[in-house]
C-alpha cells in the first residue's frame, strides 16, 4: 500500500500531519535524511520535529538533523524551555508519533512503561497513534526477550512494524532485522495511525 493509493481524507489528514519521531542508538540512524526527504516529499507530513536518545547522538549530529527537519532535534531535558515540561509539550504537539529506528532497548523500555530519558517518557505522554519500526541483527530479533516486548507493544496497540531483509550496514551480509525498504510497511503503518485517529476524531 502506498499514500497515495489511500482514500483522500487520509491524504489530506497526512498534509497536516505534525509527526513526532524518535531516534535510537542504532547504525540505522543515519538514513534519517533519507527517510526524512520520503515522509515530507513523497508521503506529504507537514512538519517534523525529532527526539534524540543519548546512544544516537553518538551515530548521528544534532546539525545534521536541524538541516534537514529545520528543527534543532531534543536531545535531552535540558533542551526544553518555556512553560510545560518537554514530554507533554511534545505529545501534545505530535499528531502522530514514529520511532524508527527502534533498538532492542526501546522496545524493552517501552513494552514494561519505563520513562528514563526523553523519547520513553514522551511515549507514555502522548495519545497519538505511535508507529515504532525496530532494527537490529537478526540473532537480537529472533530472541525470545525481544519478540516477547514486540508482542507487548502490538497487543498495547502500537503499530509495530516487522524488520526487513537488508544489507547489514556493519557485517556486510543479508540478513532478516535491517530497515530494508522502509517505505512499503511505514506507510502502510502510518495510514492504518492516520486512519484510527481520522476515525475517533469523527466519533
Ligand atoms: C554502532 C552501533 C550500532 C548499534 N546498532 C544497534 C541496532 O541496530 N539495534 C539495536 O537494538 N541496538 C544497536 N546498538 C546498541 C544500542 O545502541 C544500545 O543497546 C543502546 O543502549 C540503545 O540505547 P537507546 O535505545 O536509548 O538508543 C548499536 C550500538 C552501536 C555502538
Amino acid at each position: 500500500m502506498n499514500t497515495n493509493d489511500s482514500a483522500p481524507e487520509i491524504q489530506q489528514a497526512m498534509s497536516r500531519v505534525k509527526l513526532l519521531w524518535g531516534v535510537c542508538g542504532s547504525f540505522s540512524a543515519i538514513a534519517v535524511p533519507h527517510v526524512n526527504a520520503w515522509l515530507r516529499g513523497a508521503v506529504g507530513v507537514r512538519e517534523v520535529k525529532v527526539v534524540l536518545t543519548r546512544q544516537a547522538q553518538d551515530l548521528v549530529t544534532s546539525r545534521m538533523i536541524e538541516t534537514v527537519t529545520g528543527h534543532r532535534p531534543v536531545t535531552g531535558w535540558e533542551d526544553h524551555s518555556g512553560a510545560g515540561a518537554a514530554h507533554v509539550t511534545l505529545g501534545n504537539w505530535a499528531d502522530v508519533m514514529v520511532v524508527l529506528p527502534a533498538t532492542a532497548n526501546f522496545l524493552a523500555k517501552a513494552a514494561h512503561g519505563i520513562a528514563d530519558d526523553v523519547l520513553t517518557t514522551t511515549l507514555l505522554a502522548t495519545d497519538c497513534p505511535v508507529v515504532i519500526a525496530p532494527v537490529m541483527n537478526a540473532t537480537m530479533w529472533s530472541k525470545p526477550a525481544v519478540r516477547r516486548n514486540a508482542d507487548q507493544l502490538r497487543a498495547d496497540g502500537y503499530h509495530l512494524v516487522e524488520p526487513q531483509e537488508g544489507v547489514s550496514l556493519t557485517e556486510g551480509n543479508k540478513e532478516n532485522g535491517s530497515l530494508g525498504d522502509f517505505r512499503p510497511v511505514i506507510s502502510t503503518a502510518l495510514v492504518k495511525a492516520i486512519t484510527q485517529s481520522v476515525r475517533s476524531e469523527g466519533q
